[in-house]
């Protein structure tokens, strides 16, 4: 066997896959991994089915197909106010993607990286897989706030970039302007760019803006902003989503883009375009809130607490140190095997694997999942 060098500190196998492979061995409510078990609307379905009796089978050009790019530069214009054309957006097989060519882009060896903690998973493996350094800056527990003094203290001569994630996964918080004021600030006399995963942009909530770095003037030229369809069209497995970042920047981008995928699923394209165009309103924040609003009502029943209540995302953050003491990995492998719901340990979205009692679920399930999870926990964890 020829030696084989890790590229990355990641785990072998991501902890979503871990734990939904268990919660299928132990025939668990499945609460871990974040998609939705309801179906997508039927018009999408029926436009994919469109899109290839039409005959949209063959690669797409390079940077999208140009009916997609016009509906985001629509959308785009619409949430942010500013105007997006197709030398902007480039769309991209999902955001992870987005996230890591992103990074191959702008990344030399040994160059940092700040990313804010707990943090979605594929950061640091990209981070890391592009020759960079990940720096991880801990949000304030439990309220997941940003330490501001602390990413101060973290930038360095070194930092190249830093990943905003808004709404955030796994904790539901979202940036709000002055934020994005403070960032702004603290990075204005240096050179550092800004990856902004917005992939939950449309699942916020209670009338929330949600603050987009795209709306940030003083970012434009230094800024990417990256996005999936696969939350706001309940999609996930069509992987399919988007980058959009100044011309410069999406020029340098699509260098890397076009020899890594090259090209983006077409059908699935025209069939998102055209209902775009069809249905401009997306529902995904009414429905998903309402989602939120059931859950975190049933699970008042539960000795659980919930450090914050989730204003944007699928995700619900939920404590559990007054059911047990173990180790949250330890938990919830527990809650899966004996209790029959799987969730994702926090530990997880840290590189230290810091554990603060805490595990995440994901609501958008639909209400009988959701009921269902919480009678079985009402039936282990109360009397
Ligand atoms: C914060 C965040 N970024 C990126 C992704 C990946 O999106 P995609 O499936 O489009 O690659 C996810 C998926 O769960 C996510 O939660």
């Amino acid at each position: 066997m020829i030696p084989l060098f890790p590229k990355h500190t990641g785990a072998d196998t991501t902890i979503f896959s871990v734990m939904s492979a268990l919660a299928q061995q132990y025939n668990a409510i499945n609460l871990s991994q974040g998609f939705p078990d309801y179906p997508i609307e039927e018009d999408l379905g029926n436009l994919l089915y469109e899109a290839s009796r039409k005959g949209f089978n063959q690669y797409a050009p390079m940077a999208g197909l140009p009916i997609l790019q016009e509906a985001i530069a629509t959308h785009t214009a619409r949430s942010t106010g500013i105007t997006f054309g197709s030398p902007n957006i480039t769309i991209t097989p999902g955001a992870s993607y987005g996230i890591y060519t992103a990074l191959a882009t702008i990344l030399q060896a040994g160059e940092e990286v700040i990313i804010l903690e707990p943090a979605y998973d594929s950061y640091i493996p990209a981070i890391e897989m592009n020759g960079g350094i990940p720096v991880p800056v801990a949000l304030n527990s439990p309220t997941f706030t940003i330490n501001w003094a602390l990413l101060e203290e973290s930038i360095t001569l070194k930092t190249k970039a830093i990943i905003v994630n808004t709404p955030h996964n796994p904790t539901g918080m979202v940036w709000q302007q002055s934020d994005w004021d403070r960032l702004t600030k603290l990075i204005a006399e240096r050179n550092i760019y800004v990856l902004s995963d917005e992939v939950y942009e449309q699942v916020i909530f209670d009338g929330l803006p949600h603050c987009s770095v795209l709306s940030q003037p003083a970012l434009q030229d230094r800024c990417f902003a990256i996005y999936s369809f696969g939350k706001a069209f309940h999609n996930t497995g069509w992987k399919v989503g988007y980058v959009v970042a100044n011309e410069a920047l999406t020029k340098a981008f699509r260098r890397v883009h076009q020899f890594l995928a090259f090209s983006v699923n077409t059908p699935a394209q025209y069939a998102i375009a055209t209902y775009m165009q069809q249905f401009p309103l997306n529902n995904s924040g009414i429905l998903l809130a309402q989602k939120r609003n059931l859950f975190n009502e049933l699970m008042g029943d539960l000795p659980f607490t919930l450090p914050q209540v989730a204003k944007g995302s699928y995700f619900q953050v939920a404590d559990y140190s007054a059911i047990s003491p173990l180790p949250d990995t330890e938990f919830a492998a527990w809650l899966t095997k004996e209790v029959g719901v799987a969730t994702i340990p926090i530990s997880a979205f840290y590189k230290n694997g810091s554990d603060a009692k805490l595990i995440r679920f994901c609501f958008a399930k639909k209400e009988e999942t959701l009921r269902a999870a919480i009678e079985r926990m009402k039936a282990h964890l109360i009397g």
